[in-house]
């Protein structure tokens, strides 16, 4: 244990050497030694164990395994305690495992299932029920384990039958830590030598942790893959005793914090964990001019531990570039590194980073809506963002999407000089960091008396419950958005329309339909594109003229909407104005991409389809007002195709099935009946008084 101190997260001391701080241990291997705990044979002692909902997720599950755990959720400075029962004693347990929000926790877990002789459901929250299972479950039936889902394919909830497994080499397609380690914990409790193989090398936690309890790992770059074996799995696994190194992720903040104030005393940050698969961001800060001084320690359960110390700093922040190569080793810092670029001097171009969008929120669109709101200059890319460095005072509402790393980023921003940040969620913060808003009031140098962020406590804001509508043309989106929204009492955004108003105003500045694509940023800023409410339904306003109906349902404009939205530039310029329409005490949102990229967290996800003849009767029926031949249906069938094969196939927001949303097909479907299907869908988000 450090100087004199305590092992949980804190204020350890100020002194002569500045202030000494800890961050809660790191759930990743907090996690790992949970279950290989669960595992050992006798007495594992976890110390400085983080007590985060995902830890104890776990913990809960083991324990409704038949496994004892002693101080799950005890104070943070006592260890925990597991009565390891051996490799295969787990029992069966009563009710389906809900391993909550805890990704790691469910991976691992169906993968030391299945080598159990039990048959267990997992489950998991709706944020967790959304993540990839296959790639664990693939491998696993290899190996000889039934894994069936139990609702939706490919989701959570999950039905894990274990028994005698087989060895297999697996060869990934993504390197994954929790698909490697899944494999690795069936291999290790059937008893079968196993290889997994990996395009690169991914976080090694598990690996490491097994090597200090005993087992062979032989690894190693092998026919152009880096290869994990286990050759000879040992009949019994010995227990852990170990301190959990600090979460480097959770330091990363305070590391920022020290290097965006300065004139502040030097800050220590002991004992955390420098696993170099982790702590890719420590040379992106010396490229910044950030300078962070690495005093290693000792090595807790394998992993290389020390502590950080960022002294006074003597240049500015400079702006970096960071590419694909350095994004794995830091890709839940790129928050926090947004954050400091958005006060560094110059542009700073971050690449790579597609995997973001499929964090716990779309992290990418989240630091570029919430930057741009406070006042940063930035530019979002498919896989990263452009983020201009500025002197100028921020201020603003951050939007956290339920995702603690956005909010903590913003908080740290917050707690510096000329910035006046409200964060909406701070209690996200919890779930990586519990008492980071104290830590980061304590730590901070004093400013005339301000608190560093306005956030003591979640806000009780009204909710703003999103539903998200997307489909092919014809499919009945407008009627049945207008019509839930009018039920619901919630605005109607009619995303289409406000595509259909550019269009519009590009054609009437005489642009040529072949040309639209040279469209420039400033004309389309010129163009003061806005939302108009005043009249209980939407309207776009161009240059503050309200665009009329007909105008837009004009042929022209119908003709050549679908090549003005497909263009990168007009998607991204309209992106921020569609999510401003969220106003409590709901939005229906309606359109192509409203579930993929403008409302990703939406809470309810619906996907229109319709057979193309009867989407073709419905547009023609809808304009000339009686039901149509059968010449005109199809050739209106083959426009629809064409549109249909224009939106799906371009290739900024592309017109595809969100992830979790539910498909109602509409093609014997009347409106009433739609509408219907939608608000049933919408039921269980709704205040109680719908
Ligand atoms: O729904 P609509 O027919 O009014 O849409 C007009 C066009 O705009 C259509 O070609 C698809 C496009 N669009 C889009 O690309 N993204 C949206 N969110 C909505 C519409």
């Amino acid at each position: 244990m450090g100087v004199g101190g305590r092992l949980s997260a804190g204020v350890e001391r100020r002194s002569g050497e500045g202030l000494v701080i800890r961050v809660p241990g790191d759930k990743s291997i907090a996690q790992r030694a949970l279950i290989l705990g669960a595992l050992a044979e006798g007495e594992s002692r976890i110390g400085a164990a983080p007590r985060g909902a995902d830890p104890l997720s776990t913990a809960g599950a083991l324990a409704a395994l038949g496994v004892e755990i002693l101080g799950p959720d005890g104070p943070a400075s006592e260890p925990v305690r597991i009565a390891g029962p051996g490799l295969r004693a787990w029992r069966q347990p009563a009710a389906p495992l809900d391993l909550r929000n805890s990704g790691t926790g469910a991976r691992l877990l169906a993968g030391a299932l299945a080598a159990q002789p039990l048959s267990v459901v997992l489950t998991g929250d709706d944020s967790l029920s959304r993540r990839p299972m296959e790639r664990i479950a693939a491998p696993l039936r290899r190996m000889g384990a039934g894994v069936e889902y139990v609702g939706r394919p490919g989701v959570l909830p999950m039905r894990v039958t274990g028994g005698p497994l087989t060895g297999i080499r697996h060869g990934g397609e993504v390197a994954s830590a929790q698909v490697k380690s899944a494999v690795l914990l069936a291999a290790l409790g059937a008893g079968v030598p196993v290889e997994v193989r990996e395009p690169r090398r991914s976080r090694d936690h598990s690996e490491r942790m097994l090597e200090a309890m005993g087992v062979e790992v032989a690894e190693g770059w092998r026919d152009g893959a880096w290869s994990v074996r286990l050759p000879n799995p040992p009949a019994s696994l010995a227990p852990l005793d170990m301190e959990v190194p600090g979460d480097f992720s959770s330091a990363a903040f305070l590391l920022a914090w020290a290097a965006l104030s300065p004139g502040r005393a030097p800050l220590t940050i002991r004992a955390v964990g420098l696993n170099p698969t982790r702590t890719g961001l420590l040379p992106v800060l010396a490229r910044m001019g950030i300078g962070v001084e690495v005093l290693p320690g000792r090595l807790a359960a394998g992993e290389p531990v020390g502590d950080l110390r960022v002294g006074a700093r003597t240049g500015p922040v400079r702006a970096v570039d960071v590419g694909e190569e350095e994004i794995p080793g830091m890709i839940d810092e790129v928050p926090i590194l947004a954050v400091l670029a958005a006060r560094a001097r110059g542009v700073t171009r971050i690449t790579g980073a597609r995997e973001l969008r499929v964090k716990e929120s779309d992290r990418l669109a989240a630091l570029a809506l919430n930057l741009r709101r406070i006042g940063v200059g930035v530019e979002e890319y498919p896989d990263g963002l452009a983020i201009e460095g500025t002197e100028r005072p921020l201020a603003g509402t951050v939007e956290c999407f339920h995702d603690h790393r956005i909010a903590m980023a913003f908080g740290v921003l917050g707690a510096t000089r000329d910035c006046d940040l409200e964060v909406d969620d701070p209690a996200v913060a919890d779930v990586s960091f519990p008492g980071f808003w104290k830590l980061l009031e304590r730590v901070r140098v004093p400013v005339a008396g301000k608190p560093a962020v306005r956030a003591e406590g979640p806000r009780s804001a009204p909710r703003c419950v999103v539903l998200a509508i997307d489909g092919s043309a014809g499919a009945g989106k407008s009627t049945t958005a207008a019509a839930a929204a009018s039920r619901l009492g919630f605005r109607h955004l009619d995303s289409g329309a406000i595509y259909r108003a550019v269009t519009w105003a590009l054609l009437e500045s005489e642009r040529r339909i072949d040309e639209m694509d040279q469209v420039t940023r400033e004309e389309l800023e010129a163009l003061e594109v806005a939302l108009d409410w005043s009249a209980g339904v939407m309207g776009v306003r161009i240059r503050g003229i309200r665009v009329p109906e007909r105008a837009l349902r004009a042929d022209r404009v119908t003709a050549s909407v679908s090549r003005v939205s497909a263009i990168p530039l007009v998607r991204a310029q309209l992106l921020d104005l569609q999510r401003a329409a969220a106003r409590p005490p709901g939005l229906v949102a309606e359109g192509r991409d409203m579930a993929t990229v403008v409302f990703p967290d939406a809470h309810v996800k619906v996907y229109l389809d319709a057979d193309v003849r009867e989407r073709a009767r419905r547009r023609i029926l809808q304009r000339i007002g009686t039901d149509p031949g059968n010449a005109e249906i199809e050739a209106e069938a083959a426009r629809l195709k064409g549109r249909d094969l224009l939106d799906s196939t371009r290739e900024v927001a592309p017109l595809t099935r969100a992830d979790g949303a539910t498909i109602v097909d509409t093609t014997h479907l009347d409106p009433v009946a739609q509408t219907e299907a939608v608000i049933d869908l919408a039921l269980p988000f709704l205040p109680p008084k719908h």
